[in-house]
């Protein structure tokens, strides 16, 4: 992996780099020291290295059997409960996954991340038509998205395989002793795996959060673990900051921000990073956007959208810089042919590969924001495989550790994520907030 900030540098003063600099490696140190704010929850920072290869071989048994049993395997989670697999799942199928006419892997859906009754409808009418089974990811066990969506597929499961068959069919992640979903798991004899009580819920894809449902997808666990182990080592603290990427990429964009650069914009070039982007506007936004304090994460996936976010990252207010992932080498080859006739003007690409005309585009891209005020970072990935994924889950992971002690919060809680929780429970009159509901009711009457 390579991080590119030179495209940067022109819209920051040198001292204030520098300085940051200065400040990034003690905001590394306390990764490790665990002497910063949020320090019961640091079991992501060595989490790599310390995956045995014993745990995973009992992450794919499990996952290996959803596989041969199923022809889908519904993910329900929201969150940190459920970003990170579809993420590197995304990352690693093809575009067409759901329609590929020949499978041996089963299609992964997810559920549980919304609350909407007609995608519930939509995926339960395929459901019954599919043998499914289900991996069921939530820490608290009371999230009401995720909670909401299993009662309906257990619902379903058991209709229509019975009670004993549909057991073996579901996998429960959870915390460890505590919660609704523990209960529930132990009382049924549901397969469970735990989340570890000191890995937050975005910080938490290598843990079974993530890895069940990547390897019922088919992909390589062990892979995605070593890359991600092997950037653990890149980026420790003995590593200086002129080769420790994740403090360069934490001290630029602090200083992007202390500058006016108010919004970070994730940009990939290739239509399978999409979620990727989605994990990473979790990571970064739970993390630091809180004392009203933080840089905004949005995402784009280009060429799509230059034609119509393009406009506004070019010409509009400067108050954004840009985030490039940038794939090297694409998985698949498709070449340009040429044509006799040449009614549409392409033949000056006949004999290239399409990919060729994509990293023009981005050349192009990164040339013309630059031009137009928008400091440019680069992170180029050799390609979309489970081993570089690892590197750039723990990098962007590790990074964000940095920045945010770097920006003076403490980046592992959340407090701002329960405000909606409340006021739902208050109007959906939940046991126990019953003085929620009468403020609530009173408020919405005017009084
Ligand atoms: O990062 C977080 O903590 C959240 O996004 C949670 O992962 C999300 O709210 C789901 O929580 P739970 O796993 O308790 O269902």
């Amino acid at each position: 992996m390579k991080l590119s900030i030179e495209k940067s540098k022109q819209f920051v003063p040198a001292e204030t780099l520098e300085r940051l600099a200065a400040c990034s490696a003690p905001a590394n140190e306390l990764l490790e020291s665990g002497k910063g704010a949020g320090n019961d929850f640091l079991g992501w920072v060595h989490l790599p290295s310390s995956i045995t290869g014993e745990f995973l071989a009992e992450v794919q048994a499990t996952a290996d059997l959803l596989r041969e049993k199923c022809e889908v395997v519904v993910v329900a989670g929201i969150g940190g409960s459920y970003l990170g697999a579809r993420a590197v799942n995304e990352a690693l199928a093809s575009s067409f996954d759901a329609i590929l006419p020949k499978r041996k892997d089963p299609i992964v859906v997810y559920a549980g991340n919304n609350i909407g009754e007609d995608y519930l409808a939509d995926l339960f009418e395929i459901l019954k038509k599919k043998t499914f089974g289900i991996i069921n990811i939530s820490k608290s066990g009371t999230t009401t998205e995720t909670a909401l969506a299993f009662r309906l597929l257990k619902t379903l499961l058991e209709e229509k395989v019975g009670k004993e068959e549909a057991r073996k069919l579901i996998v429960a992640v959870t915390d460890a002793r505590k919660g609704a979903l523990r209960t529930l798991a132990t009382q049924e004899g549901y397969k469970t795996f735990v989340i570890p009580d000191n890995v937050g819920g975005r910080f938490s894809v290598l843990t079974p959060v993530g890895l069940i449902a990547i390897a019922a997808a088919g992909h390589d666990i062990k892979k995605l673990v070593q890359g991600a182990a092997d950037m653990e080592k890149a980026l420790g603290t003995d590593v200086p900051y002129a080769k420790n990427l994740a403090a360069q990429y934490a001290v630029m964009r602090n200083a992007l921000y202390q500058f006016g650069k108010k919004t970070e914009i994730l940009v990939n070039f290739n239509p399978r990073l999409h979620y990727f982007a989605e994990w990473w506007k979790q990571l970064y936004g739970e993390s630091e956007g809180k004392d009203r304090k933080g840089i905004f994460p949005a995402s784009v996936d280009f060429t799509t959208d230059l034609h119509s976010m393009g406009q506004w990252i070019q010409d509009g207010e400067r108050s954004i810089f840009e985030t490039v992932i940038s794939v090297k080498k694409p998985i698949r080859k498709v070449e340009i042919p040429s044509d006799n006739e040449n009614l549409d003007g392409l033949n000056f690409l006949a004999g290239k590969r399409v990919d060729e005309v994509n990293k023009m585009a981005e050349l192009g891209t990164q040339l013309a924001h630059v031009d137009g005020g928008v400091p440019n970072l680069k992170i180029e990935i050799d390609k979309l495989d489970e081993y570089n994924l690892g590197q750039l889950i723990y990098f962007f992971e590790r990074a964000c550790g940095i920045s945010g002690y770097m920006l003076g919060v403490n980046p592992f809680n959340q407090p701002g994520v329960e405000a909606y929780k409340k006021n739902m429970f208050a109007l959906l009159n939940k046991p126990g907030y019953e003085a929620e509901s009468k403020a609530m009711k009173k408020r919405l009457l005017g009084k």
